[in-house]
């Protein structure tokens, strides 16, 4: 079978780390990286979805591809795919591009797809995300003057999609074009994938970087050092309000403050009109230990309270530019959105 990590990979985007074997799915670890580069195998539908509640494989459309693989792996063994796609689907809340693609592996099902079939849905599912980047990046850097600074959060990139990535895709594709001359990256409290992924990501794709506190955002913004901060969305309500990683709503409020302009970069699977606006959308609590502790050894006193939402909503008129494979939306709003979505959308 074709698969999209077989592609000859463009300049600057090396990494493939959601890797379909045949009978199992390769997810490279993301909690171990960047130290160690190590490989988890799933043999099976709940081990896909112990890999995306633990974060092996994240970032939102990298959960959606694992999981119509999760699908896949169910159907070969002939388990019970109900209960696989409950399984998956429960597997994370936020992002919307999970649900959105075991929707899509469910109407082959209910089509009557064979395992054959549900492994080309699932590779189509894969390939149209690394397409949808490429497009994406394009017209992102597209909207970027020569010589900016830009200033992302969390990790888009390759780790976090079949590959390219969405805001670090425009990242990529600025970088390329000499439109972006200067990248910072938040390192992203408490599970660090700013500092621990993107930094990886773009010192082995040979984009240079430099690392920030989140804390220094607003510091460097008010140095004059970034024009954009371009960042990706885990959902995109009908209003045009973006859940992504906690701590992406007060960079839009400082951005805003200073005159820099704020990019939502992400594929259409992760518009889900059928959610009306930021207030509707569940966002993730996880466990406190990943803020009162690092790298397993406990940095709080002990009976310490943590509170650890990992998304945050930025409202939509904080956002001056949404781009998706299907073009750019400026100040995106409910009529914008709906005129290009439509009103439900692809979900
Ligand atoms: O908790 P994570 O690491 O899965 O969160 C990921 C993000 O918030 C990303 O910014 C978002 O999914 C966009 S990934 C292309």
């Amino acid at each position: 079978m074709e698969h999209a990590e077989s592609l000859p990979p463009s300049d600057h985007d090396t990494v493939r780390a959601v890797q379909w074997q045949g009978d199992h799915l390769r997810l490279l670890d993301q909690r171990r990286l960047p130290f160690d580069e190590a490989w988890v195998d799933c043999r099976d539908a709940n081990a896909v979805a112990e890999a995306i509640s633990d974060l092996v494989v994240r970032g939102a459309p990298a959960i959606g591809i694992a999981a119509a693989w999760g699908v896949v792996l169910a159907a070969q063994s002939g388990d019970d795919l109900d209960a696989a796609l409950a399984r998956l689907r429960a597997a994370r809340p936020t992002a919307v591009n999970l649900m959105w693609a075991l929707d899509r592996m469910r109407g082959c099902i209910d089509a009557g797809a064979d395992a054959a079939a549900l492994a080309r849905e699932a590779q189509a599912i894969q390939d149209e995300d690394l397409a949808a980047n490429r497009a994406m990046g394009a017209m992102g850097a597209a909207l970027i003057q020569p010589g900016s600074g830009v200033l992302t959060h969390c990790n888009t990139g390759s780790l976090a999609t079949a590959g390219f990535g969405t805001a670090l895709g425009v990242i990529r594709a600025g970088y390329a074009s000499a439109s972006i001359a200067r990248v910072f990256a938040g390192e992203t409290r408490p599970w660090l994938q700013g500092a621990r992924l993107t930094m990886w990501e773009l010192q082995r794709d040979g984009i240079p970087a430099t690392l920030i506190a989140d804390s220094a955002a607003s510091h460097l913004m008010k140095a004059g050092e970034v024009q954009w901060v371009i960042v990706g969305a885990d959902r995109i309500a009908a209003n045009g309000d973006t859940a992504n990683k906690i701590g992406t709503y007060q960079l839009a409020i400082a951005a805003k403050h200073h005159g820099v302009k704020f990019m939502v970069v992400a594929p259409s699977t992760t518009v889900d009109m059928a959610t009306p606006s930021g207030d509707d959308i569940h966002i993730e609590l996880r466990d406190p230990l990943e803020l009162l502790s690092h790298a397993g050894q406990r940095t709080v006193a002990e009976n310490a309270l943590a509170w650890n939402p990992v998304f945050d909503v930025t409202p939509h008129d904080l956002i001056d530019v949404l781009v998706t494979e299907r073009g750019v939306i400026t100040s995106p709003d409910a009529t914008a959105l709906r005129a290009m979505f439509g009103a439900s959308g692809s979900h």
